[in-house]
């Protein structure tokens, strides 16, 4: 260990943690704890931004023990950027004062919080040009919606591809807002579900034609224009097969990105039955490569951010809650001062 890291490691930071399963807002405790030590391939950083997501509070109610998370006390949130002030032995593209984005391992977390360290390999540069709240973002929701259209919608984002007919569930949040954006830049015609008061931001976010989902019609997930979809991308919950299935064209797909029991059961009749219509469970697998292609496209204008709302380290409670509430638009932030 270097004599700096060494230094970092005897003084403390502010963290916000949780102990056990549940509590919800009320079960976030601020607390002075060790500043992280960077393993050979991490680089450590001064959290300049977090973001939170649906999967940081879904941890924290058990959706997913035994596996995560790994112990407690557990710091929450994956999604960060800010300055390198440290790196690890083995770290070979990053040097301290270097302004980065990272992705946490969801296995230690670290997000709220001061200071946290994160792997090289899921490690980007973030240019001038891309704030520190767009940029941490990104991470979770923007390479879920480019994981969901790229790899298991086909989509081709260059534009090079058949045209084809996209369906965005929830296209007001963190995901949703992402995916509408980046399947307009392939060949498609977008049609987007969301909230009344979102309809006009979906419409300048670039969908075709955008859905009230409280209407007859958006219950229904039916085209105003009467197209059927190639692809789902469905960031909503609780929408049955029965619901997609008339509206999906021969080979049509439904990309469940919160696939549960029911939806898993869906996929493995579709399968059995050799149905040429699909749902497809989507898992993030995330690689540093496509952050760095979000983090250009963002440099280059052909993606923004919606910030939702922004919060200090202090006041990481009431973006929780903000967050489990469901309704946000776009991204959620938490900035340490
Ligand atoms: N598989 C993976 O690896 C992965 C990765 C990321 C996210 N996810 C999951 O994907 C889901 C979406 O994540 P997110 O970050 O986008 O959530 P989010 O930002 O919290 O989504 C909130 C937005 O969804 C809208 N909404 C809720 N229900 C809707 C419906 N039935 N129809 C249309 N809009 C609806 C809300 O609009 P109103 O306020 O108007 O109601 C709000 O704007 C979560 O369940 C999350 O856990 C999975």
């Amino acid at each position: 260990m270097s004599s700096k890291l060494v230094d970092m490691a005897e003084k403390l930071m502010q963290a916000v943690q949780y102990n056990g399963y549940g509590g919800g807002a009320s079960g976030l405790k601020h607390v002075e704890v060790p500043i992280p030590n960077p393993n050979k391939d991490e680089i450590l950083l001064k959290v300049e931004a977090a973001s939170i997501n649906p999967f940081d509070w879904k941890v924290q109610k058990g959706m997913l023990r035994p596996f995560l998370p790994r112990k407690f006390p557990y710091t929450p949130c994956n999604d960060v950027s800010g300055e390198v002030v440290d790196v690890g032995a083995g770290v070979k593209n990053f040097k301290t004062g270097d302004k980065v984005i990272a992705m946490l391992n969801p296995l230690i977390g670290g997000g709220l919080a001061q200071f946290a360290a994160a792997k090289e390999s899921i490690t980007v540069t973030r240019p001038r040009e891309v704030s520190a709240a767009d940029a941490a973002s990104l991470p979770v929701a923007g390479l879920t919606a480019l994981q969901a259209l790229s790899q298991s919608a086909g989509v081709k984002l260059d534009g090079s591809g058949q045209p084809v007919n996209i369906l965005v569930t929830a296209a007001s949040g963190g995901v949703g807002h992402y995916a509408v954006q980046l399947a307009k830049l392939g060949n498609t015609h977008v049609t987007a579900t969301c909230g009344a008061r979102n309809v006009k931001l979906v419409k300048k976010l670039g969908a075709d034609e955008v859905l009230d989902y409280k209407t007859p019609e958006g219950e229904a997930l039916i085209s105003p224009s009467g197209r059927k979809y190639d692809a789902v991308i469905h960031c909503a919950t609780d929408i049955p097969w029965s619901i997609f299935e008339p509206n999906l064209s021969t080979n049509g797909k439904v990309i469940d990105i919160t696939p549960g029991l029911s939806s898993m059961a869906t996929f493995a009749l579709k399968k059995l039955t050799f149905s040429k219509k699909q749902f497809v469970p989507l898992f993030l697998n995330p690689k540093g490569e496509n952050l760095d292609y979000l983090v250009k496209l963002v440099k280059e204008k052909k993606l923004k951010t919606v910030i939702d709302s922004k919060y200090p380290l202090t006041k990481a409670e009431d973006a929780w809650a903000k967050s489990m509430d469901g309704h946000a638009t776009g991204k959620i932030i938490v900035e340490p001062k």
